[in-house]
C-alpha cells in the first residue's frame, strides 16, 4: 500500500494501481504522490511486465481537487507535487501503463489517463477537460497531449467549451484504444497481458495529428461570433496553438503560464465559487439530515398559463404523471397547445425523439375538474398572481387533496403564510417558485412558511433534484430573494433612463458587465404588465421609494413587452429588439414633465447603480435572515437571473470589488448602505465569510 488513497496489488505479471478517494476520486494531496510511488515500485519489480491504473469505486479520477485551488490563490499553500511531473513519471515508465476508465475521467483525470500508454474504458464512461467551467485551462499538459491523440478540432472543442464526450466518441477520435464489454478490470488486465513485452509509445512524442488546417482560426472565429469570451476560453486556444508551434517541454511551459494567469484571475475565483455554491445550497443547516423525504410519484397543477404549462412539462420530463387543471376548455386547450408546440420544437432541433415526445405528452392529462386530485402526492398552484384567487384555490385544493399531500404555490411575490392560512393544513403548504421558462431555467426558489413542516421542506429540496433543478431555500418576504432584489435593480435602470441614458446604453452596459440580458430587455421578456400589476397590488411596498414613471406609461400605452411586440423596444418577428421612436419621445416627455435636464451617464455609473442596488438589497435580505447564506443569494442570481457565473453572484462580486469601495460609491450616490454592508465594510469583512 502506497498510502490509504493509492493501493498496489498484483495479478501475476500485471501490477494494478487502484485509487480510493471518494466521492469523485479527485487528485487530492496524496493521490499524485501515491501514483508516482506505485509506478516506481512496479518498475523496480522484475516480475511485473505491464501496469493497470483504475479507480476503486464509482469512478476514475474526476480531476484535480478543486478545494486546493483556493488555498493556492490565497497563498495558504504551494502545490506539493505537480500533477504534470507525475504524468511524466507515468509516461516515462519502462513498462506500459494501461488506464482503465469508468465513470468520469475529467480534467486532471483525463490528463493522467493521457500520460498512460493505452486507455481502455467501459461504454458508459465519459472523458473531458471541463477546466474552462472553473475559469482555468488544463494544467497538467492536457492542452499538449490531447491534440496529439484526438486532433485539433476535437481538442479545441473539449478544452474551450468543457463538455465531456462519450466513450464511443473518445474511441472514434483516438483518445481511447478500446471499449471493454464486461468487467473493466478483467478486460484491462487482459489488454495489459497482450501488450506486455511489445514496444509502446509516449503520447508526448506523437506528432501525426498536429497539422493545423484552419482549426485554430475557426475556434477563434466561433468564440468571437458568440462574443464576451472568457480569459480561460481564449487561453485554451492559445495553449493548444502552442502545442502546434513548440516542442512538448516549452509547450507545457506556455500552458503552465496561461494556467497560472487563469487560476489567479477573478473570473476563476468567481466560477469556482459558483461550482461549490451550486452544491452548498443543497445543505440546509437547520434541516436534519435524517428528515424523511416523501415520494412524489404523481402531481397536479392548477392553471395552464405561461408557468403552469411549463411546470407540467418539467414534471412530465422527470417521468411524473401530471393532472393539469384550467377553468375553461379554451384556456386548457391553449395551455396544452403551448406544451405540444414546445415539445415539437425540441424534436425539430433534434434534442428529443418523436417517441420521447409522445411519452411525455402522454403523462400530461388536461382537466376542468378536481377529479383525481385526491390521489396525487403534490399539487402546484400556478393561477394569476392575486391573493384572493390564490386563497380560493388553496381552500378548494385543501378540500380535495388527501392527507399528506403537499400543497405548493408558484407565487412570485405573495405571502406564502397568507395563502397557507386559507387551508386547514398550513404545515403542508410551501412555495416552489419556478422561473420562466420553467422547463429551461435551473433555479427553483423554495419558500418555507412559518409553519411548513421539515419533511415538506426536505421533500421540496429533493423534488428540485428529481426535476433536475437547483433548489434554494428562502424565507417568506415580499418577492422572496430573487424578485425582492430584482425590484431595486430594475428601478435603478429605469431611473438612469429618466436621468439621461438611453435604454440601449443601460442594457448595453449590463450586457457588457456579463448579464445574460439587460434589465429593460428582461422586463420586456417577462412582461411589463407583470411588474405593473405587482405595483398596483402592493402599494405599501413602494411607499417612500422614488419610483420611475416611464414603465407605467409604456404599460398604459399597451406596450407589455415581447408579448405585444412593443415595450422598451420594438420587436421584429425573430424577437430582435430595435429602438423605437415612440419610446424616445415618451422618455423626452417624461423628462420635461419632471423637470429633468438629461445628462450624459457613463457605463461605469450604470453598472454601479444597478448592481450596487442589487447588493444593498441582498445585504438587507441576508441580515433579516430570508437567505441562509450569501452564497444562496449568489446562486439565485446566477441560475435564475442571468448574473454571470464568472463573477460568482452579486454578493461574491461585492466582496471582489471590496465592500469599502461599494459603500463609498453608494454614499456618493446619496444612498444609505444596508446596516450589514456598512458593518462589514467598517470591519474589513466579506459577505462570503459572514454568518449569523
Ligand atoms: N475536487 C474537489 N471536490 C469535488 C470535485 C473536485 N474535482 N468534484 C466534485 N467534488 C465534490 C463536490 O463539491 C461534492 O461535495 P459535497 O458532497 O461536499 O457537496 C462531491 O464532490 C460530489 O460532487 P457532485 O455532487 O458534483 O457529484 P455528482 O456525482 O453529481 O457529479 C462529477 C460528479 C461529474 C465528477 C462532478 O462533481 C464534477 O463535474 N466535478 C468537477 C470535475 C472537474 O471540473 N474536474 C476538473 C477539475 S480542475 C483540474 O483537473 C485541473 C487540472 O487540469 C490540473
Ligand atoms: P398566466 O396568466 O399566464 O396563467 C394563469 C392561468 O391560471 C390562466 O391560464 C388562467 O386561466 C388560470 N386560472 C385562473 N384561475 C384558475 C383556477 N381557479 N383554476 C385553474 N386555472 C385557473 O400567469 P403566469 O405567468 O403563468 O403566472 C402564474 C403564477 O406564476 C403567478 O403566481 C405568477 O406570479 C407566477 N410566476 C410567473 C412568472 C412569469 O414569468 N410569468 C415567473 C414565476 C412565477
Amino acid at each position: 500500500m502506497m498510502n490509504d488513497l493509492v493501493v498496489c496489488t498484483r495479478d501475476g505479471e500485471i501490477g494494478i494501481i487502484t485509487i480510493y478517494n471518494p466521492p469523485v476520486y479527485a487528485l487530492s494531496p496524496g493521490v499524485p504522490e501515491g501514483i508516482a510511488a506505485s509506478i516506481g515500485e512496479f518498475n523496480a519489480d522484475p516480475a511485473i511486465q505491464a501496469i493497470v491504473l483504475i479507480g476503486g469505486g464509482r469512478t476514475f479520477i474526476a480531476g484535480a481537487d478543486i478545494k486546493e485551488f483556493g488555498k493556492i490563490t490565497s497563498g495558504k499553500k504551494v502545490a506539493a507535487i505537480g500533477l504534470a511531473e507525475v504524468c511524466l513519471i507515468i509516461e516515462d515508465s519502462a513498462k506500459p501503463v494501461i488506464m482503465a476508465i469508468h465513470g468520469t475521467a475529467l480534467g486532471g483525470g483525463l490528463e493522467t489517463a493521457m500520460a498512460g500508454h493505452y486507455r481502455v474504458a467501459v461504454a458508459s464512461a465519459q472523458v473531458g477537460q471541463p477546466e474552462v467551467k472553473l475559469g482555468i485551462i488544463p494544467g497538467a499538459a492536457g492542452t499538449q497531449r490531447l491534440p496529439k491523440l484526438a486532433g485539433l478540432p476535437i481538442a479545441l472543442d473539449m478544452c474551450v467549451y468543457g463538455a465531456p464526450i462519450s466513450a464511443t466518441a473518445a474511441l472514434d477520435c483516438g483518445i481511447l484504444d478500446d471499449v471493454i464489454m464486461g468487467d473493466l478490470l478483467t478486460g484491462a488486465v487482459a489488454f495489459a497481458r497482450d501488450q506486455a513485452g511489445l514496444p509502446f509509445f509516449k503520447t508526448r512524442d506523437r506528432q501525426e495529428k498536429l497539422e493545423d488546417d484552419g482549426a485554430l482560426a475557426a475556434a477563434r472565429a466561433k468564440l468571437a461570433k458568440r462574443g464576451r469570451a472568457l480569459l480561460a476560453e481564449t487561453r485554451a486556444i492559445d495553449a493548444i496553438e502552442a502545442a502546434t508551434q513548440l516542442d512538448f517541454t516549452p509547450g507545457c511551459a506556455k500552458e503552465a503560464e496561461y494556467f497560472q494567469e487563469c487560476l489567479f484571475s477573478d473570473q476563476s475565483k468567481g466560477m469556482i465559487h459558483s461550482f461549490f455554491g451550486e452544491r452548498a445550497v443543497a445543505k440546509i443547516p437547520d434541516l436534519a439530515k435524517e428528515t424523511p423525504v416523501l415520494p412524489v410519484k404523481s402531481v397536479a397543477v392548477v392553471g395552464a398559463g405561461t408557468m403552469g404549462a411549463g411546470i407540467a412539462m418539467v414534471y412530465a420530463n422527470a417521468g411524473i404523471p401530471v393532472l393539469l387543471k384550467e377553468t375553461t376548455a379554451e384556456a386548457l386547450e391553449r395551455g396544452l397547445a403551448t406544451i405540444r408546440k414546445n415539445y415539437a420544437s425540441t424534436v425539430q432541433k433534434g434534442r428529443l425523439t418523436e417517441a420521447e415526445m409522445e411519452q411525455r405528452l402522454g403523462r400530461i392529462t388536461g382537466t376542468l375538474t378536481y377529479d383525481g386530485f385526491g390521489d396525487v402526492d403534490l399539487i402546484t398552484e400556478a393561477v394569476f398572481e392575486n391573493m384572493a384567487l390564490k386563497r380560493q384555490v388553496f381552500a378548494e385544493i385543501d378540500a380535495v387533496a388527501r392527507p399528506g399531500c403537499i400543497l405548493a404555490t408558484n407565487t412570485s411575490t405573495l405571502d406564502v403564510d397568507a395563502i397557507a392560512s386559507a387551508t386547514a393544513r398550513p404545515e403542508w403548504v410551501i412555495g416552489t417558485h419556478f422561473f420562466s421558462p420553467a422547463n429551461v431555467m435551473r433555479l427553483l426558489e423554495i419558500v418555507r412558511g412559518a409553519q411548513t413542516l421539515p419533511t415538506v421542506q426536505a421533500t421540496a429540496m429533493a423534488l428540485a433534484k428529481q426535476l433536475k433543478k437547483t433548489g434554494v431555500m428562502v424565507g417568506n418576504c415580499f418577492g422572496f430573494v430573487g424578485n425582492r432584489m430584482f425590484g431595486p435593480y430594475r428601478r435603478e435602470a429605469e431611473l438612469l433612463v429618466q436621468e439621461g441614458a438611453t435604454p440601449q446604453q443601460v442594457d448595453g452596459a449590463l450586457y457588457n458587465f456579463g448579464m445574460a440580458m439587460g434589465p429593460l430587455a428582461t422586463g420586456d421578456l417577462a412582461g411589463l404588465d407583470v411588474g405593473w400589476r405587482v405595483r398596483q397590488e402592493n402599494p405599501k411596498q413602494f411607499e417612500g421609494v422614488r419610483q420611475p414613471v416611464i414603465e407605467d406609461r409604456l404599460v398604459a400605452a399597451g406596450r407589455y413587452g415581447q408579448k405585444t411586440g412593443l415595450g422598451w423596444y420594438r420587436y421584429d418577428a425573430a424577437r430582435r429588439p430595435e429602438p423605437d421612436a415612440f419610446v424616445t419621445e415618451l422618455i423626452a416627455e417624461v423628462r420635461i414633465e419632471n423637470d429633468i435636464s438629461p445628462r450624459g451617464i457613463s457605463a461605469e455609473e450604470i453598472v454601479q447603480r444597478t448592481i450596487y442596488a442589487l447588493i444593498n438589497e441582498g445585504a438587507r435580505i441576508l441580515e433579516e435572515g430570508f437567505a441562509l447564506r450569501s452564497v444562496d443569494i449568489d446562486m439565485i442570481w446566477v441560475m435564475g437571473y442571468g448574473f454571470p457565473a464568472w463573477r460568482g453572484g452579486p454578493m461574491f462580486y461585492a466582496d471582489t470589488v471590496g465592500l469599502t469601495k461599494v459603500v463609498e460609491r453608494m454614499q456618493r450616490f446619496g444612498w444609505t448602505p444596508a446596516p450589514l454592508l456598512a458593518e462589514l465594510s467598517a470591519s474589513g469583512g466579506r459577505f462570503t465569510d459572514w454568518s449569523r
